[in-house]
């Protein structure tokens, strides 16, 4: 395994802080909430923060923070404006966890329906359920008002046609063979792009919250669930200890149960930046498939995951450089995050 970057892991620890073990004490008081996300949330972390300053719960806090996002037809990877599955069909999956109560609420494979964290956040509060799926998702959204829209912007379109023109006849299904000795050349060439946004949020008197939301994988087969819907694997909290979540490939954050082992990292004692890395190496144990790695044996995917313990300290890590967004009371900003590799991620 290559050394981990030491300038992205350096900046990050310190703006996590390395800090001794999470106790979780009765009467937490931070100076500032602190809202993380990932690149694309520069804004959703500042509302977040502001509405955490107003008194809002931090899971009502992030995701007034992604809605943004999620509303922006220009985010390709999020809402409306994301990117279709292979049949040119935008479906959208999405989870929240509220700390304090301990419950969840998520949806996957949502049609028409431009703010899939806000459904996420009724089947949480409104149901005896954690995740509801496809047409049910949409019947539930419809009964609580939620308008449909057109999620496929002509941008998109012309994005996927582009896909479907160039493809050739090769796609997402794979005979086993690519699994072996000369999947790695397929994979290589026609590999998605993914595009998500997690935060994470932590009000001053310690309670926390946590939102994902996404189009998930571009051009996926249609059905495709990734990480972010999945409770303890795009998404994860525990008001005891903090909050966990991923972006990037999903099929690597479920095999790893990412979120969750984040949230237990921080709860073992390690600070936010250390359990971030810990699961990032723990993706690098766990991949054994050749076409996942390039020549040098090196992961050939991206994959961040972000974390906040109760104290306020947060922290990043990704397989290839990058940045992810905070805000607490030095405003928003982006920070590197500390990584594996230390350099770009492969085009
Ligand atoms: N991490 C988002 C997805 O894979 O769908």
């Amino acid at each position: 395994m290559s050394e981990v970057s030491r300038r992205g892991f350096l900046s990050s620890a310190v703006a996590g802080g390395l800090v001794a073990p999470i106790a979780a004490p009765a009467l937490l008081r931070l100076r500032s909430p602190v809202a993380i996300s990932s690149f694309n949330g520069l804004k959703a972390v500042e509302i977040a923060w502001q509405r955490m300053t107003e008194g809002w719960r931090p899971v009502d806090a992030a995701v007034a923070g992604v809605s943004v996002v999620e509303d922006d037809p220009e985010d390709d990877g999020v809402g409306i404006g994301g990117l279709p599955n292979e049949d040119g069909v935008v479906e959208l999956d999405a989870s929240v966890m509220d700390g304090p109560s301990g419950l969840a609420g998520a949806v996957a494979s949502l049609q028409n329906i431009q703010n899939p964290a806000q459904v996420a956040l009724k089947v949480m509060r409104h149901t005896d359920h954690v995740l509801l799926v496809g047409e049910g998702a949409l019947r539930f959204a419809r009964a609580h008002g939620f308008p449909e829209v057109n999620l496929l912007t002509e941008a998109a379109r012309k994005k996927w046609l582009e896909w479907r023109e160039k493809r050739s006849a090769i796609d997402d299904w794979i005979s086993p063979d690519e699994n072996g000795e000369h999947g790695k050349a397929w994979f290589d060439k026609y590999k998605h792009k993914t595009g998500t946004i997690h935060l994470g949020a932590v009000a001053a008197n310690g309670d926390v919250g946590s939102c994902t939301t996404t189009s998930g994988l571009a051009f996926k087969l249609a059905g495709r669930v990734g990480d972010s819907p999945v409770i303890g694997c795009g998404n994860y909290c525990d008001n005891d200890v903090g909050t966990g979540g991923g972006t990037g490939r999903g099929e690597a954050s479920i095999l790893i149960n990412s979120a969750s082992f984040l949230v237990q990292q921080m709860g073992l004692g390690k600070p936010p930046t250390d359990a971030c890395l810990a699961a990032v190496q723990r993706v690098d144990r766990l991949t054994k498939i050749k076409r996942l790695r390039d020549d040098k044996g090196r992961l050939n995917f991206q994959i961040q995951f972000y974390a906040t313990n109760k104290k306020g300290e947060f922290g990043s890590a990704s397989t290839y450089a990058d940045q992810f967004a905070v805000c607490d009371d030095k405003g928003p900003r982006r920070v590197d995050m500390a990584s594996l590799y230390g350099e770009p991620p492969p085009k």
